[in-house]
């Protein structure tokens, strides 16, 4: 079976990419490389010793996407090409409501040109309204959300489920399947170290500071807050490792094709770290120093944020398997392995 994996070559892309070959399927990318480098999906076929097809391509770019479904004869699409910087996002309003809606809505024109009726859409807890009890369940309030990014990510699952129904009232075939993932805080590595998450530039998510920091790039990692209502006062977060969010997919791909649904279904351990445990962990688990600095709190940020997993197994039957300590082992292996990340 073909999957068309847009995004493959990103943090997320490419270790779904390796889950998918070593389960047998059929892999294509496409990818503009906005955010990734080609040398990722050398890497990937260097793990699985498979090959994938690339297309070096916009996937607003219809024409060349009606190429691609005519020449592969795509099942179900796996949809991670997206702009993602939370504070890029509020700056450039408009470039992320392009990037990230159009490439949706260009998917759905050429998915029902070519009767593809399979989507699952990389979605994010950040679809959640500030104020929600913990843990976020999937029928949590969504929408009032801080920034246009995700605005983009709620947009996306409204334009699915939309598409969705039409599909299915228009035809008296079977109807669509669209999974909207919403993941908690990937992070983490491949065990081989040879593909992990290469941010261009100052990171702006905390695994990556800490391990650059680890590795004596940066200086000192700001922790922004330490007043926050939670047991250290840091912010507390759910943070998955990127290989089980990998087999997440392989998982969410099983079950479109067992039947239609239309699902929002959270990918999270079920539970909270802080910041605080976080440096510890890291700290102990690679024996590096890791020295850091409280600043003031960062705009936007929400104290805590956790899922209630449960769905996941039900729906899926996946649940997260690796620990805090797989984590930060092979985000640690990753970095070492490559200190500027992957080569131009
Ligand atoms: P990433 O930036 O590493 O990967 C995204 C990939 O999409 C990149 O390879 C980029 O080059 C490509 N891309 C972007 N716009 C494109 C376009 N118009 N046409 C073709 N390719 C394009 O990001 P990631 O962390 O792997 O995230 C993948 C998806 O998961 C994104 O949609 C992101 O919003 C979502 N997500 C990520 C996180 C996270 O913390 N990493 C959390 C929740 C959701
Ligand atoms: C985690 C915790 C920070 C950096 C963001 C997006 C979200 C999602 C994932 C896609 C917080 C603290 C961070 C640093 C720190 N992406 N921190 N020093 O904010 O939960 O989520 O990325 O959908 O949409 O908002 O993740 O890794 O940025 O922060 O103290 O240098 O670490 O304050 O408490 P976040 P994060």
């Amino acid at each position: 079976m073909t999957i068309l994996v847009t995004g493959g070559a990103g943090y997320i892309g490419s270790h779904t990419c390796v889950e998918l070959l070593e389960n047998g399927y059929d892999v294509v990318v496409a990818d503009n490389l906005c955010n990734s480098k080609r040398e990722a999906l050398e890497r990937v076929k260097r793990i699985t010793g498979q090959n994938l097809c690339f297309y070096e391509t916009d996937v607003r770019d219809e024409a060349k996407m009606d190429e691609i479904f005519q020449k592969h004869n795509v099942e179900c699409v796996i949809h991670f090409a997206g702009l993602k910087a939370v504070g890029e996002s509020v700056a450039k309003p408009l470039a992320y409501y392009d990037n990230n809606l159009n490439t949706t809505l260009t998917l759905c024109r050429v998915m029902q040109k070519h009767g593809v009726k399979r989507f699952v859409f990389s979605s994010s807890a950040t679809v959640y309204s500030a104020g929600n009890p913990m843990p976020l369940t999937e029928s949590s309030s969504t929408g009032g959300c801080s920034n246009p990014y995700g605005w983009t990510k709620y947009m996306c699952e409204q334009i699915l489920r939309d598409a969705a129904a039409a599909a299915s009232a228009a035809t008296a075939s079977e109807g669509w399947s669209v999974l909207l993932l919403r993941y908690f805080n990937p992070i983490g590595a491949h065990e081989s170290g040879l593909i992990g998450e290469d941010p261009l530039g100052i990171p702006n998510n905390l695994l990556p500071y800490i391990a650059q920091t680890a590795v004596g790039r940066r200086d000192k990692l700001p922790v922004y807050g330490n007043d926050y209502n939670t047991p250290d006062g840091t912010g507390v977060r759910d943070y998955l490792h990127v290989v089980d969010l990998a087999k997440g997919h392989v998982a969410a791909v099983k079950r479109a094709v067992q039947s239609p649904c239309v699902e929002a279904i959270n990918l999270g351990t079920g539970e909270g770290v802080s910041v605080l445990q976080m440096i510890e962990a890291f700290k102990r688990v690679s024996g590096a120093a890791i020295p850091y600095e409280i600043k003031d709190r960062r705009p936007g940020d929400l104290a805590v944020c956790w899922a209630e997993p449960s769905k996941a197994v039900q729906w899926l039957g996946w649940r997260a398997q690796k620990t805090l300590d797989d984590m930060c082992a092979d985000t640690w292996r990753w970095q070492k392995q490559n200190p500027n990340g992957y080569p131009l």
